[in-house]
C-alpha cells in the first residue's frame, strides 16, 4: 500500500540525549521527508541512515555531521511512542512534552520558548576548581597570546637563518629560550597552553611546532620543579629538535596521505641532521644533543634513528617525545582536524605506554588535566561548556558545567574541541 508522507506524524529527536542502546529499526531522515516519498521506500537522497543499527558513537558522529545543523532527526510518531517512550527513552523531551507527543501534539512546532534539555546531574561540588571560567580572562589571554606571538616571530627568524646559513644563532636562541622561561614563570600555564592551541598555517608549521614543543617541555620542567638550568635545556631541546626538517623535502614533510617506505626513510633522517646543525653551531651540551637526537626513540626499541631501549634514552628525550606527539595531534593541519586534548590524553593513557615512558606520561596527563580545568570547551552538539572535573582513569569523559548545571559526559555528549575565545 502506498501512502503519502503527509499521512505520517514525525517526531524530531534531540540526538544529544539519545540513549546509546536505542535500537533504531525506524526511519531516520536527513530532513523532514518530502510529501511524495512512499512508506518503506524513502527517497535515496534522503537516506535511511540507521535502519536496524544500534546508535554508536560512530553513528552519532555521522548523524551529527548530517543532521546537527538542524539539530534533529525525524522518526515516526508510532515508533517513538510504542517503542522508545514505553521503554523509558525520552529522547530529550521533558515530561510534559512526552505527554503531549503521546497525545498526538507536536511540541516542536510550538512557539513557546523551548525547555532546556534534561541533563544528567550529579551533586554540585561547592568549589569546583580553583580556576575561574575563562570568559573572565580574555584580556589576560590576549596579553599571553601577544607575548607568545612575539616569541614566535623570533623563532621564525631563527629558523630562516638556520635554513640560509646552516647554523644556529646561539645568542638569538638563548634569548628565545629565556623569553619562554620568563613567560612560564610569570603567566598562568593554562593560558599559555591556550596560546599554543591557536590555529597555525602550514607555512608556519615548523617554527610554531618547535616553539610549542619548547613551551611544553618548559611546562613539564616546571611541573617537575627542575632547576632553571635544566628547564632551559628542556626548552632548547624543544626549539632545536626538528631543525633537521629544514633539509627535508617539504613535499614529503607535508604529504597528506600515507608515506612510502622511501619517504619515511627520508623523514627519519631529521634527528641526525638536527644534531649535525647543532654541532656545526658549536652546541656541545650533551643533555641537549642527546635530547635532540633521541626524540623519536621509543621505549620499546622501535624508534629511530638507533632503536634504543628505554634505559638508553635520556629523560629529556622521553619528555620531548611526549610534547612532540601532543603538539602534533592538537594541531589543525591541511590533512587533519585538530584532536581534542581529551582524546590525546586518553590515547596516552591507553596506548602510549608501549612507546613512551610511563613515569612521564603519568606526570604529563595529570598535570595537563589540572591545566584544562576551568577551560571552555565546545561539546559535540555545539553547546558551550566549562571543564570542571576530570578523572585520569576516564579522561575522555570529563565532568563539565553547562548553564550552571554540572553534567557528566559520555558517548553521546562529549567534548569536541577547545573553544576559540578570541573568535
Ligand atoms: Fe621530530
Amino acid at each position: 500500500m502506498n501512502m503519502n508522507m503527509s499521512d505520517f506524524n514525525f517526531v524530531p529527536v534531540k540526538l544529544r540525549s539519545l540513549p546509546v542502546d536505542v535500537h533504531l529499526d525506524c526511519k531516520v531522515y536527513f530532513e523532514k521527508p518530502l510529501e511524495n516519498v512512499e512508506q518503506g521506500e524513502p527517497d535515496s537522497e534522503l537516506i535511511l541512515l540507521c535502519e536496524n543499527q544500534t546508535i554508536t558513537q560512530e553513528l552519532t558522529t555521522r548523524l551529527k555531521r548530517a543532521i546537527f545543523p538542524k539539530n534533529k532527526v525525524y522518526i515516526t510518531h508510532d515508533y517513538v511512542v510504542n517503542n522508545l517512550f514505553d521503554k523509558g527513552h525520552f529522547l530529550g523531551y521533558s515530561e510534559q512534552e512526552v505527554a503531549d507527543i503521546r497525545a498526538g501534539k507536536k511540541p516542536w512546532e510550538s512557539n513557546e520558548p523551548k525547555a532546556a534539555l534534561p541533563k544528567k546531574k550529579i551533586a554540585k561540588v561547592k568549589k569546583l576548581s580553583g580556576i575561574e571560567v575563562y570568559k573572565d580572562k580574555i584580556y589576560e589571554l590576549e596579553k599571553v597570546i601577544d607575548r607568545y606571538d612575539k616569541v614566535k616571530s623570533g623563532a621564525a627568524d631563527m629558523l630562516s637563518k638556520v635554513a640560509e646559513s646552516g647554523k644556529i644563532d646561539k645568542e638569538q636562541s638563548e634569548l628565545i629560550s629565556k623569553d619562554i622561561q620568563t613567560q612560564l614563570v610569570q603567566e598562568d600555564s593554562s593560558l599559555i597552553l591556550y596560546a599554543l592551541n591557536q590555529i597555525r598555517t602550514e607555512d608556519e608549521y615548523l617554527h610554531t611546532h618547535s616553539l610549542n614543543v619548547a613551551y611544553l617541555n618548559g611546562l613539564v620542567g616546571k611541573w617537575l620543579k627542575l632547576s632553571a638550568e635544566q628547564q632551559s635545556e628542556l626548552v632548547e631541546i624543544g626549539l632545536f629538535h626538528d631543525l633537521g626538517k629544514l633539509k627535508i623535502d617539504p613535499k614529503v614533510l607535508n604529504k597528506p596521505g600515507k608515506l612510502t617506505e622511501d619517504e619515511f626513510e627520508e623523514i627519519k633522517r631529521h634527528p641526525v641532521i638536527s644534531l649535525e646543525l647543532l654541532m656545526k653551531s658549536g652546541v656541545r651540551n650533551k643533555v641537549i644533543l642527546e635530547g635532540v637526537i633521541q626524540h623519536h626513540e621509543k621505549v620499546n626499541g622501535l624508534g629511530y634513528p638507533k632503536g634504543l631501549g628505554s634505559k638508553s634514552i635520556s629523560d629529556f628525550a622521553k619528555i620531548t617525545s611526549i610534547s612532540d606527539i601532543y603538539d602534533a595531534m592538537v594541531t589543525k593541519r591541511v590533512y587533519k582536524e585538530p584532536v581534542s586534548p581529551f582524546v590525546i590524553l586518553n590515547e596516552f593513557m591507553k596506548t602510549g605506554y608501549s612507546e613512551l615512558d610511563i613515569k612521564y606520561i603519568n606526570i604529563f596527563v595529570n598535570c595537563m588535566i589540572d591545566e584544562l580545568k576551568g577551560k571552555v570547551i565546545i561539546m559535540n552538539d555545539g553547546t558551550e561548556a566549562t571543564i570542571r572535573l576530570v578523572n585520569p582513569r576516564k579522561v575522555l569523559y570529563p565532568i563539565v558545567e553547562i548553564d550552571g548545571d554540572v553534567v557528566t559526559t559520555d558517548d553521546n555528549l562529549f567534548c569536541s574541541k577547545m573553544k576559540n575565545l578570541l573568535e
